[in-house]
């Protein structure tokens, strides 16, 4: 499990790996990590439009926990350790906690970002499961409760 402790403590050889990980992805070479998402409701294939596990829903607290760790697996390398961006990728904490943000969320983790050929951002949906995603949705909102 992942909590602000862990990741405090994050060595430089740890974030030398993320870094080098970052450009394994640039290169098209995908290691997806897997996410268990038991105790969320399961949401099957068709995306749902909203945030299911956002406050007050109970399982909220559940979907931080394991979007902390599925987003410190995927989405970190690009995005920043905690959410808090370095500057190679958006700061998802910018992404208000309503509707039009879990719109823009899901049309990016589901289209990713390419330009000229260039991937910037992969399908994330192609390798993580819609309760995965709507998990880190969940982790990222309550970063942004700290800002
Ligand atoms: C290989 C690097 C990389 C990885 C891994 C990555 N992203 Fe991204 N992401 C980007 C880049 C670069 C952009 C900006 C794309 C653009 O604006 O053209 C972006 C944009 C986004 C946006 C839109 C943000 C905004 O303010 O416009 C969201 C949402 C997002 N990513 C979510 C995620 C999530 C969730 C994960 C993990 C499951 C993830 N990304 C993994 C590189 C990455």
């Amino acid at each position: 499990m992942v909590n602000k402790k862990n990741l405090a403590g994050l060595s430089a050889a740890t974030l030398l790996g993320v870094v080098l990980a970052g450009q394994a992805w640039a290169h098209g070479d995908v290691t997806p990590q897997a996410v268990a998402t038991e105790g969320l409701t399961a949401l099957g294939e068709e995306w749902v439009d909203e945030n299911p596990y956002r406050k007050p829903s109970p399982e909220y607290a559940k979907a931080v926990e394991i979007g902390a760790s599925a987003y410190t697996q995927n989405c970190a390398r690009c995005h920043g350790l905690e959410a808090i961006s370095g500057g190679i990728a958006p700061d998802l904490r910018e992404l208000e906690s309503d509707f039009d943000g879990d719109e823009w969320f899901q049309y990016r983790v589901r289209n990713g970002a390419v330009r000229d050929g260039a991937v910037y951002m992969p399908k994330m949906a192609d390798y993580l499961s819609q309760e995965a995603l709507w998990a880190i949705r969940s982790y990222v909102e309550s970063r942004r409760e700290e800002m």
